[in-house]
Parts: C-alpha cells; structure tokens; sequence
C-alpha cells in the first residue's frame, strides 16, 4: 500500500502572468529544433540567424526575469539515492507508453546552466514503484547547452495522487532542490492537494507515445552580460583521496581507484558520483 505523499506549504508566487518568458523563447527555440544561443546576453533563436537572400526576420523577444525558480515540492517516500547514470529508463520490452520530457535548465540571469544533476524517479506503468532496486530511476547531466532529455514511460496512477514525475536538481555548488512534474487533462489534478499548475508539462501526442516539455529554473545568479568562465587550466590540482561529501571547486584533483581526475564543476561528492561515473563533473588526468 503506498505510503500517501503530503502537500508541502511553500508554494512560491505566480508565474511571467503573460510577458515573455525564458520558457516561451526555449519553448520555440525546441520548436523550431534549434539549441538556444545566447547572443549579448541573452537567450536568442535560430531566426536570429539572417534568412537565406538577406531579409530580416522578426526581432527575438528578449528572455525575461518574468519566471521565479521553479516551485519546490516534497520528495515523497519513494525517492532512493544512487540511481544509475541514464537518460533512458525503458528497454525496448518495457511495457507503458512511452514517454520523453526534454527542456532546459536555466538560472536567474536567463542563461542555460550545463551539468545540472537530475535525478528522476516514477512509478511503472502500473503506479508502483521499485523500491528494492532501480527500475525507472535515472540520474544525467544537463549539457554544455543546459538541456535534459528523459526517455521513459507515463507513469502509472496510484491511490491518492495524481500523475507524475519526481525529479532532484542540483547546479553544480548549489543546494538540491526538489519538485514534481505533473500532466495536462489529468481528472486527478483537480483533487491531488500537491497538484500545481506551475509544474504542469507542455505535452503532446507523438505518435503511438508522447513528448512533454519542461524548463526548470534555479535560484543560480548570472550576471547576464558575462560570459561563462571555465577554470584556468594552469591551476594544479591538489592531491588527495576523492571523497563523498567534500566540497570540490574547479579545478580541484582527485585521485580514484589509483588515478587522478581533475574537478569540472563545483559540487559535493556523494556516493555514486565517483569520478569514473561522472564525465560530466571529473576529467581524467
Ligand atoms: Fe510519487
């Protein structure tokens, strides 16, 4: 019998109330199948580009502060550390209908943050989850463009709630934050006390399966006139035993396993994110 998961009271404030958002610029920029840019600062479109022969196209909106963070909500009782590092929780037997959820991760300044952790959970098809081992449970990164993609199946319902997806983000240095993703046109939404309509998935049909959008933002300041920076390279890396729950800035060294990696991203080492399994946070020396 599931456990009931129970509101939390920390809702934030509503949303752009109709202005531009970072989530409608990036929500076309998906559309239009283009990787966001950021051009003086800003996020900027594929139509930005001059259009073939020369025309001007319309101007980009430029991206509002319009969005607060992304709302928090409970992680439940079903939430397990250590899940594997995929961005796909399905074979090709897994019974469900499939489902993908791509978007972005952005930070306060409108900029995309790569090597974000997210850590998805749901339940099967059915509404139950897996609660001895690690089935449709996944971490990844987002990228050098701070885009996710998650392959998986709708979840099932199961008593008390409505439809949903868990998920744990964490920029690299920064607190994890959690929250869920819910699905337009559920009868449930109505009736699930957590249920919020700031969480709720762009979806649609694609095919026999379905495709939802959703782009997170982090309580990350950016300075939005400022280019990212990457560590300098001629910083030597301290030795030492990689360690969970040490603080690791860029550019830090770490020996694993008898090898020596150097630090990416600032993080907190935590069990299972061990420098081989990691690409993202950890280079080989
Ligand atoms: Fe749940």
């Amino acid at each position: 019998m599931p456990v009931p998961e129970e509101p939390t009271a920390t809702p934030g404030p509503a949303g752009s109330g109709g202005r531009v958002s970072r989530k409608s610029v990036l929500r076309a920029a998906a559309a239009l199948g283009a990787a966001p840019l950021l051009i003086g600062g800003r996020v900027a479109l594929a139509r930005d580009q001059p259009a073939p022969g020369g025309a001007a196209l319309a101007p980009t909106p430029d991206c509002h502060d319009g969005d607060e963070p992304t709302v928090e909500q409970m992680e439940g009782p079903y939430f397990k550390p250590n899940s594997p590092l995929r961005d796909s929780l399905v074979t090709s037997g897994t019974p469900g209908t499939r489902l993908t959820v791509t978007g972005y991760v952005f930070g306060r300044g409108c900029r995309p943050i790569p090597g974000v952790l997210l850590d998805f959970w749901q339940a099967d098809h059915n509404g139950a989850y897996d609660n001895s081992g690690y089935r449709f449970r996944g971490h990844q990164f987002s990228t050098a463009q701070g885009s996710f993609s998650l392959t998986t199946v709708v979840p099932g319902l199961y008593p008390g709630r409505t439809r949903h997806l868990h998920v744990k983000l964490q920029a690299p240095g920064r607190r994890v934050v959690t929250t869920q993703l819910y699905f337009p046109g559920e009868p449930r939404n109505s009736t699930d006390s957590l249920f919020d309509s700031r969480l709720l998935m762009n979806l649609r049909q694609a095919g026999p399966g379905q495709e939802g959008t959703f782009d997170f933002v982090l309580d990350v300041p950016q300075d939005p006139t400022t280019p990212p920076t990457t560590p300098p390279p001629t910083t030597p890396p301290p030795t030492g035993t990689w360690t969970p729950g040490r603080a690791y800035r860029a550019g830090d060294g770490a020996a694993y396993a008898g090898l020596s990696y150097r630090c990416l991203q600032a993080h907190t080492a935590v069990v299972g994110w061990e420098p081989p399994n990691v690409p993202a946070l950890w280079q080989r020396l």
